[in-house]
């Protein structure tokens, strides 16, 4: 099937800004979640079957730590991505989640779960 790229800033941003002072973005920018634990980005994403997916979430993570991250799927908790760093903010990496979805709307929830927010979120590729 072809993929569909869902860009960050087009999300539901719960404590956060849309950004665009990096390179190598896609779309018009990228999501800057806030420096919290709690804070997240909300992707709507249709499908036309239920089945199997890996989502790609394209992020920069410029600190020499990994963010942690939790991962809903339709509320349901789902394997949960280790944005590692990267080199800069301007270089971006891409974490890959097996997840399944279900035919029609499936709403896919990153959480921050630290004090340092999210990585920079450029965009969830399914
Ligand atoms: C820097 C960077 C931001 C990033 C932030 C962070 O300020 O410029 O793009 O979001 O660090 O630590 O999350």
């Amino acid at each position: 099937a072809t993929a569909s790229v869902y860009e960050a800033e087009d999300a539901t941003v719960f404590h956060g800004t849309v950004d665009s002072d990096h390179l190598g973005f896609t779309g018009t920018g990228f999501v800057n979640s806030a420096n919290e634990s709690g804070a997240y980005v909300e992707f709507a994403v249709d499908r036309p079957a239920a089945g199997a997916a890996t989502l790609a979430l394209r992020y920069s993570n410029g600190t020499d730590a990994a963010r942690a991250a939790a991962l809903g799927v339709n509320g349901t908790a789902a394997p949960a991505p280790d944005f590692g760093p990267t080199a800069d903010w301007d270089t971006w990496a891409v974490a890959r989640l097996p997840v399944t979805l279900r035919a029609g709307r499936n709403l896919i929830r990153v959480t921050a779960t630290t004090a340092g927010g999210l990585p920079d979120l450029d965009s969830l590729t399914v």
